[in-house]
Parts: C-alpha cells; structure tokens; sequence
C-alpha cells in the first residue's frame, strides 16, 4: 500500500489517501493536547504507543465480533484504515464517576456506577464538544434516531468486551470516549482510536492512573503510564 496526499490533520494523528480505494492510511502523532488545545506538548513516543495500543484493543474486539476500521497496523505509528464518514459524535461510556461528570454532579470521582452510563457529546471545537441529547441529535441532525440506537448498543457491547480485557490485565476501565463513521454503504463502523488518550484506565489494586490524566493533571509520565497499558495488554513496550 502506496501512501499518497494528507486528507486531515487533527490534533493526535494525520490521516491520507492511499493508492486503494476507500483505504486511508492513518499516523499517529507525537503531540499531546488537552482541554479543547489549551495544554500541548510534544512526547516523544507518545505515536508509537497510541497505534500498538489502539491496534491492539480493534484486534481484541475483532475478534470478538466487533468491527471497526481497523484493517491491520502498518508500522509503529501508522495503520490502515477503511474509509468512512465520521458521525459528528463522541460516544462517552462511565462505569465509574469521574472527569467531566464527577465534576457536573458532584460525586466523588471513584464512586462506582450501578450500570455503565452512555453520554453524547457534540463533536464541534468551537462550541468545545457539549454534551447533547438525543432531541439535540434530532435537531442537529447528527445522526437518525435509529443510529443513536445502535451508537448505544454498540458502545455498549464495546465496553463488555474492554472491561473484561482490561480486567484481565489488572486495570480498571473507568471511562472512555468513542467516535464511529459511515461507510459508503451506510454501515456504521467504530473509528477513530481506541488509547490511554481516550480512556481511563486505573491499576485495579492501586488506582494509580494509566491515561491522559497524567498529562492533564501533570501527575507523572506520560510514556511511562501508555507503557504500562501496553505492556500489561501484551505489547512490547519502548525502553527509550
Ligand atoms: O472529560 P470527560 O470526563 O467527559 O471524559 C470522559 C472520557 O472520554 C475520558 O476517558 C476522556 O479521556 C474521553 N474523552 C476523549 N476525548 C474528548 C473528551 C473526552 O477521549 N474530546
């Protein structure tokens, strides 16, 4: 597979056009931002441990029957992808209070949930992705009534499969944030990625955190938290 012009740049990846049709080649970055831009940092390393660790979990959930653009990891910072048309979405799923909603709510962040909540946020940099209903999804005509259905589901079905997983490797899944896409067959598709800069994962004895956290709250190593992540999901994590 050819890799020919840049299609988009956002802020964790790059994606371009290949020489197949409706493959698109995807890089993933050094750059680390939070709060909508407002904190940024290039970390070196941080690409290569976003795409092993991204392929990884499309693999796992691959193989239990959840698809997504994921066709195979190409290098250490780049993998190929099926084209799709994003839904201006991010699909949150919560088992356990924390962030954005610990903060609206005010509950502690820890506190369990008594089931996994899914939350809609619209995807737009200037009004600084709100959270949305599903009459505002109508209104903005994100997505149709039966996409938010299946959104739901599928999220859901998502974080089944990651619980048990992460569990597996003594990490605790507390949050994370999913995008998915149309293909031109209209099939809705899970996308983006799926990494310590979209999820929270916490060690299961310790709470110590493994994600983006560390960055936002400057709480430690970034390379070093993504490091454990791959490490415990069987990767081969750097040592530079
Ligand atoms: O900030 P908040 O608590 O709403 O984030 C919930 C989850 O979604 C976290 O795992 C966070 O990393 C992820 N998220 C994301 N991209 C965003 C917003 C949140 O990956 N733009």
């Amino acid at each position: 597979t050819e890799k020919l012009n840049l299609l988009y740049e956002g802020k964790a990846k790059r994606i371009y056009r290949t020489n197949e049709e409706s493959v698109l080649l995807v890089s993933y970055k050094n750059s680390a931002t939070a709060f909508n831009g407002g904190k940024k940092a290039e970390i070196e390393g941080k690409g290569r441990l976003n795409n092993e660790i991204s392929s990884l979990l499309f693999e796992k959930l691959a193989e239990k029957g959840i698809e997504s653009h994921f066709i195979k990891k190409l290098s250490e910072t780049e993998q190929l992808v099926k084209e799709v048309t994003i839904v201006p979405l991010e699909v949150v799923v919560r088992n356990i209070m924390a962030g954005s909603l610990s903060k609206r709510l005010g509950i502690e962040e820890g506190t369990p949930l008594q089931k996994p909540i899914v939350e809609f946020y619209y995807k737009d940099d200037a009004l600084g992705d709100p959270l949305i209903t599903e009459d505002h999804i109508d209104v903005l005509e994100a997505a149709t009534k039966e996409q938010v259905q299946e959104l739901k589901t599928a999220a859901l079905k998502v974080n089944d499969v990651l619980i048990s997983h992460f569990k597996q490797c003594g990490i605790r899944l507390v949050d994370f944030k999913l995008e998915f896409g149309l293909t031109s067959e209209g099939k809705l598709l899970l996308a983006d990625e799926i990494s310590p800069d979209t999820c929270r994962l916490w060690d299961e004895e310790t709470n110590e955190k493994f994600d983006k956290d560390v960055f936002r709250r400057d709480i430690g190593s970034l390379t070093d938290a993504y490091s454990v992540i791959l490490n415990r999901l069987g990767g081969e994590a750097a040592c530079t």
